[in-house]
Formats: C-alpha cells, structure tokens, sequence
C-alpha cells in the first residue's frame, strides 16, 4: 500500500555499502532522507548520488541522515560507487542500500508497475524523529532530482515542526514566514515578538523565528 504523509515509515534490515543496516535503528531521533534509484550503472542515478555526497555536509547540519536504494546488490553498488567519484569527483559518503529481492522497495511502494516491472522509480522519503513520513516525491527514472530543493523542504519541515508558521512559494532559509491561521492577533503578539504584517486577515507573515 502507499505510504501517505503522516504514515509510520516502515522498519527494515537491508545489507548496504556500509553493513547491515536495521532501519530505525540506525536513524535513531534524527531526521532520514531515504531515496530510491532506477539501476546501478545508469547515467542520471550516477550524478544524483554524486551531487548528494557533494551534499552530506548540508545534510548533516540539518540532523539528516541519508540512505539510498537500488535493486541491484550491494557488492554491485561498491563497483559503481568508481565510476561515480571518477564522473563527479565525489565519493559516496552514505549507505546504499542492495535490494535484489525488492523488499525494501515493495514496503515503500517504489515499484510503479506502469512505469516499470523490475526497477524502482526515483523515490524520496523524508521521515522526522518521530518514524513519520513527512514528505513523499515521485520522479520518474528519466528525470533527476533538485537536491538543492530537498534541502530547502527540510528547511521548511524543520521550521514549521517547531513553530505556527508555514512557509510561502519558493522559500528560502530566513526569508519571512506566514503564521499559520489557527493562531490568533492576540497570540501572533506574543509568539512573534518582532511583529507581523496583515496582507490579508488569512495572510499574516512575520520574520523567520530561531
Ligand atoms: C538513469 O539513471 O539514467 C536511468 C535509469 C533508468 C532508466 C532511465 C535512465
């Protein structure tokens, strides 16, 4: 069944890159990102994992750990993570999960039957502290990933998690807020010391709080 936001992101052992991993355990309370690749040895998988290593500095600084999969084995991943530090100079710094038996990416339906039998689409699960699902993304396997954007939601997911506010159209990390509706004038006051401006009485936004 597919997973929705809100939803228990299934638990799991699976042989990676790095050992074996039991899935919760290994995210303890921190944020996950777990993504899913088409095929080892393809061209666009190839410089997605290169721009995630590239990135894990940023991943990292927002408590995130990150895992991938690919159906193919785990002893395949280590042959391809070469080409990848050949093509994009980084190496790959995180597990990469071998899924020959499709179990991993049967529990979180990456397996898209009208898209393909045997391989996953390009799937993004990114799960908070709690093991809920917090946002869902499905690319197919032609198109690769912004992962400058999954930052960006992190950003967003992190933020909204610990304060009444929600984030407008193409927010960026401390650019102005919305307070969300269900809190009041009177309590917007106290909650945002340094004021809000009242576009519409739905619409209020606010400096970015923390
Ligand atoms: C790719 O990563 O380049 C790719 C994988 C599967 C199908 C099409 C492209």
């Amino acid at each position: 069944m597919a997973l929705r936001l809100g939803d228990d992101a299934p638990d799991f052992t699976a042989d990676t890159t790095q050992g074996p991993v039991s899935f919760h355990q290994w995210k303890g309370n921190s944020w996950a990102v777990l993504f899913s690749h088409p095929k080892d040895f393809t061209p666009v998988c190839t410089t997605e994992l290169g721009a995630v290593a590239a990135l894990k500095p940023e991943f990292d600084r927002r408590n995130t750990r990150i895992i991938g999969l690919s159906v193919d084995p785990v002893e395949s991943h280590r042959k391809w993570e070469g080409d990848i530090r050949d093509v994009t100079g980084h190496t790959v710094n995180f597990p990469m999960i071998g899924d020959p038996d499709r179990k991993v990416a049967t529990l979180y339906d990456m397996l898209h039957p009208n898209a393909s039998d045997t391989t996953t689409v390009r799937s993004v699960f990114v799960i908070g502290p709690d093991n809920k699902v917090k946002l869902t993304l499905t690319y197919p396997a032609a198109t690769g990933r912004n992962f400058q954007e999954l930052l960006r939601v992190i950003d967003s997911l992190q933020l909204t998690a610990q304060h009444s506010v929600a984030t407008p159209a193409d927010w960026k990390q401390g650019e102005d807020v919305i307070i969300v509706t269900s809190v009041s004038d009177e309590d917007a006051k106290k909650k945002f010391p340094k004021g809000f401006e009242t576009k519409k009485p739905y619409l209020r936004t606010t400096a970015q709080p923390g």
